[in-house]
């Protein structure tokens, strides 16, 4: 679970729309393409990002079938208006339906929705389950507003009635503009968001009111766990700042939602499944970014974890997330 791709082709939504920085694509010679933000570079993409056979070749040389795919956060466009949002939400659930229609043994797709308005989001979230996709990527805060925030919640009770899985991904990430410098938006920042993430669910009490609700943080939850310490401290120690809005302890939501397992390290991925248990961790990938784990859960494997943890870790960890059946895939 936890890859990222894009329809090889982007409308220019700028132009249909007639206003905002939608990214679109400039194909280049040499076979990459330029993600462009308006007039602005943005990243190079590889084929490996959109052409779906080639893909399929490249997980296959690390022994993996299936990919989750969902799209590359910076598409959510949560900043447009929210019809023209939900065009665009629809444009890239429509590809990725397609995608796991022609290759069901190979993709499982993860939609996106206009998170800054419940009605277009609740909209899509509907035709998402009518096409069979079990679940959706958000971000870790929407236009800075954190994800606890009443006007969302209406989203994530939906999801629990529509039984759709949600993934979260760092995003948007504070304090971009004042580290600049040493990619640090990616190092620093994005494991912070998705923390951020965590404890606005926990503290904002959204996990508690909708315990059926099944969600899975990306790269192992960022520092939330690092600090986890720390942050139940805080909880006992000023519960007139933290406990305002759910008396429970946060360390009672450890291994009721889910994260990949995407560490780069065995003994911090020890540390998770410690507190997590092995079927709260999934094999995540962020391929095809430079970032991720791209030889797929080699480190796991060189690691020192009993045939049980990986195999949870491998495959039965994200089935149960999403609610997929495994014979599905032989
Ligand atoms: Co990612």
């Amino acid at each position: 679970m936890h890859s990222h791709i894009l329809p090889k082709n982007l409308p220019r939504f700028a132009d249909k729309f007639g206003y905002g920085d939608f990214i679109h694509l400039q194909h280049r010679e040499d076979g990459a393409a330029d993600m462009m933000k308006g007039d602005t570079f943005f990243r190079t993409i590889q084929p490996n990002c959109w052409d779906e056979d080639l893909r399929i070749e490249e997980y296959k040389q690390f022994d993996t079938q299936v990919q989750v795919v969902c799209t590359i956060p910076v598409m959510f466009s949560y900043w447009a208006k929210p019809q023209d949002c939900l065009d665009l939400s629809m444009f890239l659930n429509d590809h990725l339906a397609q995608l796991v229609e022609e290759k069901p043994k190979e993709y499982v797709a993860l939609g996106t929705v206009p998170m800054q308005d419940a009605d277009c989001a609740i909209k899509e979230l509907q035709r998402l389950k009518a096409m069979g996709v079990p679940g959706i990527q958000i971000g870790s805060n929407i236009n800075d507003l954190n994800l606890d925030e009443e006007r969302f919640f209406p989203i994530f009770k939906a999801c629990e009635e529509l039984d759709l899985a949600i993934m979260i991904h760092p995003w948007n990430m504070m304090g971009m503009e004042s580290m600049r410098k040493y990619w640090l938006p990616w190092l620093v920042g994005m494991p912070a968001e998705t923390s951020r993430a965590a404890c606005s669910l926990i503290f904002g009490g959204v996990l508690e009111r909708l315990p059926n609700l099944r969600v899975c943080f990306s790269h192992a939850g960022g520092s939330f766990f690092g600090t986890l310490g720390r942050i139940e401290h805080g909880f006992n120690c000023r519960p007139d700042l933290v406990a305002i809005d759910n008396p429970h302890n946060p360390r009672n939501y450890v291994g009721k939602f889910w994260v990949d397992c995407i560490t780069h390290d065995a003994k911090a991925l020890q540390y998770i499944l410690d507190h997590q248990g092995s079927k709260r961790v999934c094999l995540g990938s962020d391929y095809p970014f430079p970032l991720g784990d791209l030889e797929i859960g080699k480190f796991i494997e060189d690691g020192d974890f009993d045939a049980q943890t990986v195999e949870d870790i491998f495959c039965n960890s994200t089935l149960e997330w999403l609610q997929l059946d495994k014979e599905r895939y032989f």
